[in-house]
């Protein structure tokens, strides 16, 4: 009965040991990093439903442009969400998932369903380029904990938005 006991135990140290991450970056970088990708998912996902929003209520010349492009755009940060949320799953943590906490962590603010076209191109056009802002400064706090991968899905990231961003910009520009 005794020696059961005792293997119990053994078996217990022995999952533990399993379950905690060591795979070469330290617990506080880990720490940091999250709270960055935590942030991160929270604007994208607020920025999907905006994008969404104005996919659903543009209205005017642009429509079938802004249409298109809308729809492009959630669909990439859909993708991109699951990605983020998961790297915060591979580093140890919890991954945000409610509105709740989404609005906690988020500066994206909501969209207003009778914007004209341009205000929801510069709506857009600010949003796209406040992530970048928030992505860099993410990246060297990860490139510094060595963890290249995280530097390397945030950097695919701002390719995208920057991109975005630009094509916004384009269309207030003269
Ligand atoms: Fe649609």
């Amino acid at each position: 009965m005794e020696t059961v006991e005792l293997n119990e135990i053994k078996l217990k140290e022995e999952d533990r040991y399993k379950i905690e991450l060591n795979t070469g970056i330290q617990a506080m970088d880990r720490v940091e990093i999250v709270s960055g990708l935590s942030e991160i998912v929270a604007n994208s996902y607020l920025l999907m439903l905006k994008t969404h929003l104005y996919h659903w209520n543009v209205k005017g010349d642009l429509f079938y442009t802004i249409h298109k492009m809308t729809e492009e755009q959630y669909t990439d940060l859909f993708s991109a969400i699951d990605d983020l949320a998961e790297r915060i799953r591979a580093l140890g943590s919890g991954a945000p998932g409610t509105l709740g906490e989404f609005s906690k962590l988020s500066f994206v603010k909501d969209g207003k369903m009778n914007s004209t076209e341009k205000e929801m191109i510069g709506d857009l056009l600010n949003d796209h380029e406040e992530l970048v802002r928030l992505m860099r400064e993410v990246v060297p706090v990860a490139n510094k904990a060595g963890d290249e991968v995280t530097v390397d899905l945030l950097t695919q990231r701002l390719t995208t938005h920057e991109k975005n961003a630009w094509m916004w910009r384009s269309f207030l520009e003269k």
